[in-house]
């Protein structure tokens, strides 16, 4: 158990890092996938720094910025417990001293698909922080989880595009028992839409196990399992190509991600899972 060291300022957490660094950003009210990546960074490097900042910049006016969770207390006590010696905790005023930013970067085509078509200038805002974040630490490594299997892709397309000295490490989507992914938003859920939930997980499994009979036959095997849940609002369900984030043709065959959007009573979900396409 160790106290992290929590750094509010620009200044301060420079002054305090040495030596190679793995990075973990977040926005706080941590989980156990949080942690996963935690411990994942303590394998690439010998110091830590996990950031916790709610990015204004990658909300929409009417998402939920306000009403996100927030738990720095309890954050700090998992950190502590996993051995993290440097927490960044910025104020919007230090990350943003001049609002709103003038100079952005911007995501690409992909960027305005998928969870950027129903959320417009999300990853805009996204990269733009971590591409702060990136040069406020100065890392060796950065750990995203796949999860979210868009900002992946469009960060490390970023690291690319910009020649970002850094290293992209990506960890496996942690799941509750039932198969729903673990999310600071699922606590907004009630019993009733909790349960509903678990399809989500549930069609991805559906579609990847259908993937031996090709791309519509597994899209069709987790509409089906959809179908069987009236409190769940399905916005996306698609395949999409691992190196281009495109929806893949009906006669696709390799590796690709399904991904899946859905509103669940007010709260929405993502989540994706690999699969094999052979027919
Ligand atoms: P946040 O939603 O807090 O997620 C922080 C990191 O934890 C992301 O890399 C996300 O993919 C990962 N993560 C979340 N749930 C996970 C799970 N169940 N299993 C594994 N990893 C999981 O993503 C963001 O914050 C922000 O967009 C950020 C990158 C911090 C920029 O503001």
């Amino acid at each position: 158990m160790t106290t992290p060291v929590v750094l509010e300022t620009i200044t301060e957490l420079r002054a305090a890092l040495s030596g190679p660094v793995a990075f973990v950003p977040t926005m706080g009210a941590l989980h156990d996938g949080h942690l996963e990546l935690v411990d994942r960074a303590a394998e690439l490097a010998p110091t830590v720094v996990v950031s916790i900042f709610v990015n204004p910049l990658q909300f929409g006016p009417n998402e939920d910025l306000d009403r996100y969770p927030r738990t720095p207390e309890a954050d700090l006590e998992k950190l502590g417990a996993r051995g993290v010696q440097y927490v960044f905790m910025p104020s919007a005023d230090e990350l943003y001293p001049q609002w709103p930013i003038a100079t952005k970067v911007t995501a690409g085509a992909v960027g305005g698909m998928y969870e950027g078509r129903s959320r417009p200038g999300h990853f805009d805002g996204v990269l733009t922080v971590v591409a702060k974040l990136l040069n406020i630490v100065q890392p060796d490594a950065v750990v995203f989880g796949r999860k979210d299997a868009q900002q992946v892709f469009l960060v490390t397309r970023m690291v690319r595009d910009l020649n970002l000295p850094i290293r992209v490490d990506v960890v496996d989507t942690v799941r509750e028992p039932d198969g729903l992914a673990l999310s600071s938003r699922n606590r907004y859920l009630d019993d009733k839409e909790r349960r509903a939930a678990r399809v989500l997980s549930q069609a991805l499994e559906a579609a990847v196990s259908s993937g031996d009979r090709g791309v519509d036959p597994a899209l069709a095997a987790a509409q089906s399992v959809l179908m069987g849940e009236q409190l769940i609002e399905l916005d996306y369900l698609v395949i999409v190509s691992p190196t281009t984030f495109l929806p893949v043709d009906e006669g696709y065959r390799g590796k690709a991600i399904v991904l899946i959007a859905a509103t669940v009573g007010s709260t929405r979900l993502i989540d994706n899972e690999p699969i094999l396409l052979t027919a």
